[in-house]
């Protein structure tokens, strides 16, 4: 699983052929079985293999490097969200959602051989429109699938000490110096004072998502 995780690369380049149905309804399959925010699964998949039709998506993509000869295109259901959750749910929890989503279609699509990229530089309307997706249904990330014609190198990752943290003190500061982390400490001290937690009033303790949706007049 580490390997697929770390081996996933984006593909920007594929070869003519076609991605086997098998492997679709895998990469499908992983897709369903991402977590979701109170389990509402707002998503759906809208699978493209039409030429002309990833021609038009492209053509609405500048994020696309090229046409691939196959799309995902990952859309929540705004509705759906808002019904079981609120604006929260729609804002935010769908596109998490969607997100988690599409992470898993990439682990799974890598351990099968195959090359992916998701992106999010498309124009949003102009892909709805060409999925003929009603008002409600948004699109959320496309992912490009095919077998790569060449694989990327790996970008430069931050090094785990970069960017874990102490969690028992929870500094601004990581463990170990990078260029970034330097520049935004600039003049600051070591490590921040800890502040005394401030005991939480009333009004502050958040309510129960139950209580939180009744509030909102929503009788799910
Ligand atoms: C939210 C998000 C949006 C992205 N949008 C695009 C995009 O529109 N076009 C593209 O070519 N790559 C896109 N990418 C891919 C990133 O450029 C890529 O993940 C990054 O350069 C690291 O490379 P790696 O995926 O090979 O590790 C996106 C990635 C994420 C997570």
């Amino acid at each position: 699983m580490l390997e697929a995780i770390m081996n996933r690369r984006s593909v920007r380049a594929y070869t003519n052929a076609p991605v086997p149905d098998e492997m679709v309804q895998d990469i499908l399959e992983s897709g369903r079985w991402a977590p979701s925010g109170s389990n509402i699964q707002p998503w759906l998949f809208c699978v493209v293999k039409d030429g002309t039709r990833l021609k038009n998506i492209a053509a609405f993509s500048p994020g696309m490097m090229s046409v691939p000869p196959l799309a995902i295109i990952i859309c929540t259901d705004k509705e759906l969200a808002f019904e079981r959750a609120g604006a929260f749910g729609r804002d935010e929890l769908s596109v998490m959602d969607a997100s988690m989503a599409a992470e898993n279609m990439m682990i799974a699509a890598t351990a099968l051989g195959l090359g992916i990229c998701v992106l999010k530089s498309f124009n949003a309307d102009g892909i709805a429109r060409i999925l003929k997706t009603p008002e409600h249904i948004r699109p959320e990330f496309i992912l490009t699938v095919g077998f790569p014609e060449k694989n990327p190198p790996a970008p430069k990752k931050k090094a785990l000490a970069d960017i874990v943290f102490k969690s028992e003190t929870i500094t601004r500061v990581p463990i170990s110096p990078n260029p970034f982390a330097l520049a935004a400490t600039e003049g600051m001290p070591k490590s921040l004072p800890r502040q005394p937690e401030k005991p939480r009033t009333t009004a502050q303790t958040p309510k129960p998502i139950k209580e939180t949706v009744t509030t909102m007049g929503i009788s799910k």
